[in-house]
């Protein structure tokens, strides 16, 4: 086939593509019916498809063929890089394992031959119907926290665990004490709920309590928001002396503690979360986006009882109820085991990125938990992090600067990499690339 025809050909399925005459999960041709269709050889059909992979516009699964890919956002429309064709995404973490996909197709299929989709089709009880409360219940004993099904309230992912929380707990102009250095999304929710977020600086291993005291000498703190086990992006697990504390200073001060644990699973022998250590002061927030997968939106807050039905109400506010669809099947995989092995596999895939991680970037100065997902990697000497994450850029490589992490004042020149997202190979090729890139402009 001349060239000029093959491209045409491709451009012509990219053009249906984009503009939504295929579209997203619509089955393609297979490779021979493509060849017969379009007159063309099955090695041209082959590359066709080939290069609209590249371009990130069709995916291929065994035994399915290929099908049109969901469009990808722009980084303007979700404020983040989202990896596409050949770019490796090492700025957040979504670690799906390779045989989740049949996981899913199975428990779907069961799903549709059980009794449960009639219950589908209706409005169910805002935070979960009541034996899913209690399987949540049940999972979070695996976590260390022993609570009732009442105080559970099933939501759509641990962010929108948060925002009820603070719609429901807070007030506008609350002012929430936080990690200087802190998961993103608590900056969206503040601002949507008009709370006033206060940075606390990092100590050695969880935030620096002196300097949490003073605050709360000065102003009327009303919350604190942190990540006990496994900070986002620090990597911390803080100690029992150093929980013991931070629950002494909540309790003089008449604190709320609300505790993130979405990637607490990676640390199976952490001390046990603030929410066990002082229930009746701490919301808990959590979620299976990490431990099973982010695109199913299922997330949890456990809460003293007085809390839960303001926090009912703003889930009835946001979304009424987070899908049966979504629920069954979660409720399924926790109830099964599916989920326990999946945070075991999890436990050890974070493990073997991050000894990738400790190879490709020796020499570099870097701030990480064997246990977790991500490394932070302060810039040597007079490197600037916006440099470094566009030069990266331009070589295929993603990575986030700190600014997206920084809660008040000046971000640090430092970068925060993602193990999660991509394949080993794909990992260990793009740290080499940033630890080279790092040395190549510290001069
Ligand atoms: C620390 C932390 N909390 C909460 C979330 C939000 O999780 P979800 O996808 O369940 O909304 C994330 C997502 O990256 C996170 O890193």
């Amino acid at each position: 086939m001349p060239q000029a025809r093959y491209k045409q050909l491709v451009d012509r399925l990219a053009d249906d593509i984009r503009q939504g005459r295929l579209k997203p999960g619509t089955a393609l041709p297979t490779h021979r019916q493509l060849a017969a269709r379009e007159r063309i050889s099955l090695a041209t059909a082959t590359r066709t498809y080939a290069e609209l992979r590249n371009m990130g516009l069709v995916a291929g699964e065994v035994g399915r063929g290929t099908y049109v890919r969901e469009p990808l956002p722009s980084s303007e429309e979700v404020g983040m890089h989202i990896a596409s064709g050949d770019l490796a995404d090492l700025t957040f973490n979504y670690p799906a394992l390779p045989t989740q996909t049949e996981l899913l197709r199975t428990a779907l299929r069961q799903l549709a031959s059980t009794g449960e989709l009639e219950s589908v089709l209706r409005y169910q009880p805002h935070g979960g119907r009541s034996h899913e409360r209690a399987i949540v219940a049940e999972h979070l004993r695996s976590r260390g926290l022993s609570v009732a099904a009442d105080s559970v309230l099933i939501v759509n992912g641990a962010i929108h665990g948060l925002a009820t929380v603070a719609m429901s707990l807070l007030q506008p102009g609350d002012v929430v004490a936080v990690d200087a250095l802190s998961y993103p999304g608590i900056k969206v929710v503040a601002e949507q709920c008009r709370l006033e977020l206060v940075a606390i600086p990092a100590g050695r291993g969880g935030p620096d309590l002196e300097a949490l005291q003073a605050l709360c000498r000065n102003r009327k703190v009303r919350a604190l928001y942190c990540m006990p086990t496994l900070h986002n992006p620090l990597g911390w697990v803080m100690s029992q002396a150093e929980r013991d504390a931070l629950i002494a200073v909540a309790r003089r001060h008449g604190l709320l503690l609300l505790e993130d644990g979405v990637y607490a699973f990676l640390e199976a022998k952490a001390p046990p979360p603030l929410a066990a250590l002082a229930p009746d002061i701490t919301v808990y927030v959590s979620s299976l986006s990490k431990s099973v997968a982010a695109g199913l939106r299922f997330g949890f807050v456990s809460a003293p009882a007085a809390f839960v039905p303001k926090i009912n109400r703003a889930i009835r506010a946001t979304a009424w109820n987070t899908p049966s669809l979504v629920t069954s099947l979660c409720c399924g995989w926790l109830q099964d085991g599916t989920v326990a092995r999946l945070e075991r596999e999890k436990r050890r895939d974070a493990g073997a990125r991050q000894a990738i991680a400790a190879k490709a970037l020796a020499g570099l100065q870097t701030v990480r938990h064997p246990a977790s997902y991500f490394v932070w990697l302060p810039m040597p000497g007079e490197v600037r992090s916006d440099a470094v994450a566009k030069r990266l850029r331009e070589e295929g490589v993603l990575v986030s600067t700190a600014e997206p992490y920084a809660m008040g004042g000046h971000p640090p020149h430092a970068i925060r990499l993602a193990l999660g997202s991509v394949t080993h190979a794909k990992l260990r090729q793009s740290l080499e690339t940033v630890a080279t890139t790092v040395f190549s402009l510290d001069y």
